[in-house]
């Protein structure tokens, strides 16, 4: 990358920006991005045009979004705030006013992918600028760009994957002989469940980023709403250890398929042999297979990803953006 100064705009300053924020801070030297706003719900704001500090001291939050960004000069807008699966507000206005101004946009909020993908692909285009969100599926492991990249002149016809590690957690802990309340527990302690875990064990975590998925990778135009979706809310320790003994496990699956009748995406608790590529991997690690023509199946795992994982998905993304 060229050594010019890049200005970035962080909205939200939860987990992720802060992790994102320490590993700009101990990259510095070879990526010369610098933080020149920060916007949050009930922290504040906190500008500096020359570079605000990790642990900034906030000042009264700015007025609207479009404030806060016309103070920030910043080059690239980087939306880290909290996920709304159910609409994929307010990330999406962010976004947009982000890209109104003629600035790159990186998340790491699927919300914003699953919801209203094509219409802001569509407008960072128009606005000449890059619009990434590697680190929303699988945080940091190469989804999105595995097809921008490495997948050249290929169409990808579907995709299944095991993506939501609660669900994981919760049913190894069953085998284990632990309750679904155990498994649970055991997901918040880690910090892998959504602030409402109903989300997770109800699919709609899955869901959303089987839309997120759907909507990048083959077009679909859709909503998490849209993906039939049934999580694993009426599994037993019992149901589970009758599995176990021949052999069996569960994995919450998602699914896509590109076929006659258009696309068809779906969510299930799906019973599959222990040995099963997509029951392979436990705890918080993902797999996910994409199907494609002319390069068959390939797939991606990450191996017990955390908030570094994601921080360095979106700054593989800022990277990639300065890169031109
Ligand atoms: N954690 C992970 O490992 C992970 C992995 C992949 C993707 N993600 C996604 O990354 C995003 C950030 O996750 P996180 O774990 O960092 O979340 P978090 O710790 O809950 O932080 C969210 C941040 O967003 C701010 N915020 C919320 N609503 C806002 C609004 N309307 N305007 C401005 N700021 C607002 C909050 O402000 P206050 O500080 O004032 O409350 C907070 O700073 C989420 O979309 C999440 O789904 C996270």
């Amino acid at each position: 990358m060229s050594k010019a100064v890049t200005r970035l705009a962080l909205i939200g300053y939860g987990n992720v920006a802060r992790a994102l924020a320490r590993l700009l801070r101990r990259q510095h030297a070879k990526f010369p991005f610098r933080i020149t706003g920060i916007h949050t719900a009930r922290h504040g704001t906190a500008v500096a045009a020359r570079g605000v500090p990790v642990d900034p001291v906030f000042g009264p939050a700015a007025a609207s979004i479009d404030e806060f960004l016309d103070a920030a000069q910043a080059d690239i807008a980087v939306e880290l705030t909290t996920l709304n699966p159910a609409t994929g507000e307010p990330a999406i206005s962010h976004i947009r006013a982000a890209l109104a101004r003629r600035m790159h946009v990186v998340t790491a909020n699927k919300g914003p992918i699953a919801h209203a993908y094509a219409d802001l692909r569509d407008m960072a285009a128009r606005q000449g600028v890059e619009f990434r969100f590697e680190s929303t599926v699988m945080d940091g492991a190469p989804v999105f760009n595995l097809v921008r990249y490495n997948l050249p002149g290929a169409t990808v016809l579907g995709f299944t994957g095991a993506l939501n590690s609660t669900s994981k957690l919760v049913i190894e802990t069953m085998e284990r002989g632990g309750s679904f309340e155990d498994g649970l527990a055991l997901a918040r302690s880690l910090g892998v469940t959504e602030a409402d875990a109903s989300f997770d064990v109800e699919g709609w975590d899955s869901a959303a980023k089987t839309a997120a998925l759907a909507n990048v990778l083959m077009d679909a135009r859709t909503t998490p709403q849209a993906v039939s979706t049934r999580g694993i809310a009426r599994l037993t320790p019992e149901r589970i250890a009758e599995l176990g003994r021949a052999g069996k496990t569960v994995r919450l699956i998602s699914r896509a398929r590109r076929g006659a009748g258009g696309i068809t995406l779906r969510v299930r608790a799906e019973v599959l042999e222990k040995t099963d590529v997509l029951a392979s991997v436990g705890g918080t690690s993902n797999v996910l297979l994409l199907h494609t023509d002319l390069m068959g199946t390939i797939g991606t795992v990450s191996i017990s990803p955390g908030v570094e994982q994601t921080a360095y998905g979106v700054f593989g993304d800022l990277v990639d953006v300065t890169r031109g």
